[in-house]
């Protein structure tokens, strides 16, 4: 979801820079794209790299961070899906194809609400769902049960190295959407998802 459907990797950023910030850690864009695809809880683990966190600290700081990311979201709107992500859902269901959600986030329903595409999805698997967090391919795995499909049927659009990571261990096929850098160990790459040739990628697919 973040960083596929919608740029809300903009609102973490901002988000876990004003929770660094107070709490006196280091952060910049270049920490913040580690922290693509992880956890909340992950991703602080990785930002207060070395301050051991108690318990209660950690539920201080999941709380704050997400205080400060939902006064952003809120004022999210349908206007805010990247470009092609309509066109590609409507493509899919058209085609018969089963579509499913899997965000490590907790707050999926919230921005999936938010978005207006919650009737595309005939499943969604979030932060909740399942006990260890990409790149564990769990949570593909559990959207995939959910649709009653095998996982090496399923296609996974990632733009975050951990998500890509938990597909391949899924046995997934994966489509990596953003830099080579980032995105280089997918099976096809795009710039965006406005970029998918959809026809031509499922050709190749069947054809392996
Ligand atoms: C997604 C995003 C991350 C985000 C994480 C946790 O995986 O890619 O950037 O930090 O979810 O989201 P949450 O909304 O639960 O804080």
């Amino acid at each position: 979801m973040d960083g596929v459907l919608t740029d809300t990797v903009e609102l973490h950023y901002q988000s876990f820079k004003k929770l660094a910030i107070e709490e006196n850690v280091p952060f910049n864009r270049e920490i913040n794209e580690r922290l693509r695809g992880l956890s909340r809880e992950d991703s602080l683990a990785l930002l207060f790299n070395d301050r051991i966190l108690t318990q209660p600290e950690l539920a201080r700081l999941m709380k704050t961070k997400n205080k400060y990311f939902l006064e952003l979201a809120s004022s999210m709107t349908a206007k805010d899906l990247l470009p092609g992500v309509q066109n590609l859902l409507d493509y899919l269901t058209k085609k018969g194809f089963k579509i499913a959600l899997a965000s490590s986030s907790k707050n999926t329903k919230f921005i999936i609400e938010r978005l207006e595409i919650g009737a595309y999805f005939d499943s969604i698997s979030d932060g909740y769902s399942v006990r260890r967090a990409k790149p564990a391919p769990d949570l593909f795995l559990h959207a995939a049960a959910n649709l009653g499909i095998q996982p090496a049927a399923c296609i996974v659009v990632e733009d975050a190295e951990a998500g890509i990571e938990a597909a391949r261990a899924a046995q997934m096929t994966v489509i990596g959407i953003g830099p080579e850098r980032r995105v280089g160990n997918a099976d096809f790459i795009f710039d965006s998802v406005a970029a998918i040739d959809l026809d031509k990628l499922l050709t190749e697919v069947n054809s392996k």
